[in-house]
């Protein structure tokens, strides 16, 4: 394929970029979807999640931290990458606790929808059945550790949004878990205000808000109706 100043190669498909824009964001405002979790295209790039990973002129990496560059040529929807990305969903099912039926995020889930477009058929690992700590103290919000990613989407939105720094990320490999800055290390106990961009962020039912349950049934919901790959990325998380 000839180059053209600002364009790369995805998939067979020629995408225009803007200079300084990653291959993700080029790619999903182009309408061509390259799975991902930990990125929003409003905040820094985190690079955590892998489920990005492309291959850029023969070399694999995550597409939300790679920077496009005129005539990239860029694989992503290859069955080598999609079962890549699989195995990284099954590893995240089993590191918590993905009780699907009975969570109130089921079909606003990015975690399901996709498991669901990348045809994850079993979790494939043993489950650790972690104990993860629910906490319920803030009036408006509570935080299910459980279905917790670790994707520091509110880590970052609070920071540089919200200028609050209310979330972290505290521990290693099985024993990281999300913290929050306040005298008793509980939510109710910290600045954090249902109004915070924060409170947006969550792409699992990891923070969610309280007394509006099952506002839209299920079946009416976001990933219900289209695949997660045919459905334009949602900056703001449904709930
Ligand atoms: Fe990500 Fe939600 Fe966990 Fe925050 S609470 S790190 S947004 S999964
Ligand atoms: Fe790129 Fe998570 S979306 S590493």
């Amino acid at each position: 394929m000839t180059d053209i100043p600002n364009t790369f190669n995805l998939d067979g498909e020629r995408i225009h970029f803007e200079p300084g824009e990653t291959i993700l964001q080029a790619a999903l405002k182009a309408g061509h979807f390259i799975p991902h979790l930990c990125a929003n295209p409003e905040f820094t790039p985190h690079g955590s999640c892998k489920l990005c990973l492309v291959v850029v002129n023969n070399r694999s990496g995550s597409a939300c931290v790679m920077k496009a560059l005129p005539g990239l040529e860029v694989q992503s929807d290859t069955p080598d990458l999609n079962h890549r990305r699989r195995t990284l969903l099954q590893m995240l099912f089993v590191e918590g606790n993905h009780f699907c039926p009975g969570c109130e995020k089921s079909g606003n889930c990015k975690l399901q929808a996709l498991a669901y477009d990348l045809e994850m058929f079993n979790d494939h690992f043993t489950h650790f059945f972690q104990p993860r700590e629910v906490d319920a103290s803030h009036p408006d919000f509570f935080l299910d550790r459980n279905r917790c990613i670790n994707c520091e989407l509110c880590v970052r939105a609070s920071r540089e949004v919200d200028g609050k720094n209310v979330f972290g990320i505290a521990g290693r490999s099985l024993e990281a878990h999300i913290v929050v800055n306040s005298p008793t290390g509980l939510l109710g106990d910290s600045t954090f205000a249902k109004t915070d961009r924060a409170a947006e962020v969550c792409p699992v039912g990891a923070l969610l808000p309280k007394e509006v349950g099952f506002r839209k049934p299920i079946g009416a919901r976001l990933y219900d109706s289209a695949p997660i790959s045919q459905t334009p990325t949602a900056v703001k998380e449904e709930v």
